[in-house]
């Protein structure tokens, strides 16, 4: 299949686009900026926001996974304002399923988030509006659409937002979800739509793995601080302190057992996988990553060579 991926160049896009390669489809790139790794697929230089360029790009593909957005990172710094906001997530997102439908292609993944829980933000309600769109386009013009919603899952290997692999560690810690198992569930996604036609709207939300059960964190430290977590990593308690890692951060955990039961979602980054990896590698984190600078969008690193 010539699968369409929106934004293809960032931190997602170039995680799934060897995916993809390895599945026997061709990924095609459209972008404003180039991935860093041209080895796969095909690169389009172009914006959502450009008609023909979108009508061009599109023209030929089965399937769009659409990820192009600014996100939570892009607020918080205050490098983008409600305009671009509105311009890239809300209208952006009009444009794909809009060229899409005219196309006739009607098969989309599109990539959420779990900020539309926090209508208090610009891009929490850019994304609920960006929902609201994929519905529509799903309900009225009878559209095989899977909307995921990822909790946060910027990579270490991006330089542009973590200093080095501890740094990502510490943000890791709260509770997140690797962008590899991210990438993971996308996959997943357009073997289903592509296999069947859902004909419901199907919304999934997307977490880590973990080893601590609801009921560890239900009761949490209940023997004293670093307790629980001394149930499953003690070997790394010294080197968890070494790194200034609170062994007594109670991580949140978010429901999967809807992506788990329409996809197969299996997760497979957890806080072991994390600890091995910080007592092998350290703050450079595993060695496969070719690091790279931000790119200019100030939270694009880069990898090449990503999977794990
Ligand atoms: N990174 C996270 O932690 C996180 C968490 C939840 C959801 N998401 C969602 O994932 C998606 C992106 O994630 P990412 O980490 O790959 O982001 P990223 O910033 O690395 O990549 C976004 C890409 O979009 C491209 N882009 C910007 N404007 C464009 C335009 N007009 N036309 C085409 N491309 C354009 C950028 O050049 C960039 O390559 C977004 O939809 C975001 O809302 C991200």
């Amino acid at each position: 299949m010539r699968v369409l991926l929106t934004g293809g160049s960032g931190d997602l896009g170039q995680t799934l686009v060897p995916m993809f390669v390895r599945k026997g489809h061709t990924p095609v790139i459209l972008d404003i900026r180039a991935p860093y790794d041209s080895r796969y697929g095909v690169y389009i230089q172009g914006s959502i926001l450009d008609r023909e360029k979108l009508k061009e790009s599109f023209s030929g593909c089965d399937c769009i996974v659409h990820i192009a957005a600014w996100h939570g990172i892009h607020e918080v710094r205050g490098e983008k304002d409600s305009y671009d906001f509105f311009d890239l997530n809300v209208r952006g997102t009009f444009e794909v399923f809009e060229m899409a439908a005219s196309l006739g292609i009607n098969k989309i993944v599109f990539i959420s988030t779990t900020s539309i829980g926090r209508p208090d933000t610009l891009y929490g309600r850019s994304k609920i509006l960006a929902e609201c769109t994929a519905e529509d386009y799903r309900k009225y013009k009878n559209m095989n659409v899977i909307t995921l919603r990822p909790r946060a899952f910027i990579p270490f290997w991006n330089r542009g937002v973590y200093a080095n692999y501890s740094d990502w560690a510490r943000w890791f810690w709260k509770g997140a979800v690797h962008i590899d198992d991210v990438a993971s569930a996308v996959v997943l996604s357009v073997d289903l739509i592509s296999r069947q036609h859902l004909g419901r709207q199907i919304i999934l939300t997307l977490d880590g793995a973990y080893e601590y059960t609801d009921d560890d964190l239900a009761h949490w430290d209940t023997d004293g601080p670093g307790s629980t977590f001394k149930k499953y990593y003690s070997k790394y308690y010294d080197l968890t302190l070494s790194y200034g890692l609170d062994p007594g951060l109670k991580p949140t955990k978010l429901d999967i057992s809807e992506t788990v039961r329409w996809l197969g979602y299996k997760p497979s980054y957890s806080l072991a996988t994390l600890l091995s990896d910080l007592a092998a590698y350290g703050d450079s984190g595993p060695p496969q990553f070719t690091l790279t600078t931000s790119g200019p969008f100030g939270s694009s690193g880069a990898a090449s060579g990503q999977s794990r």
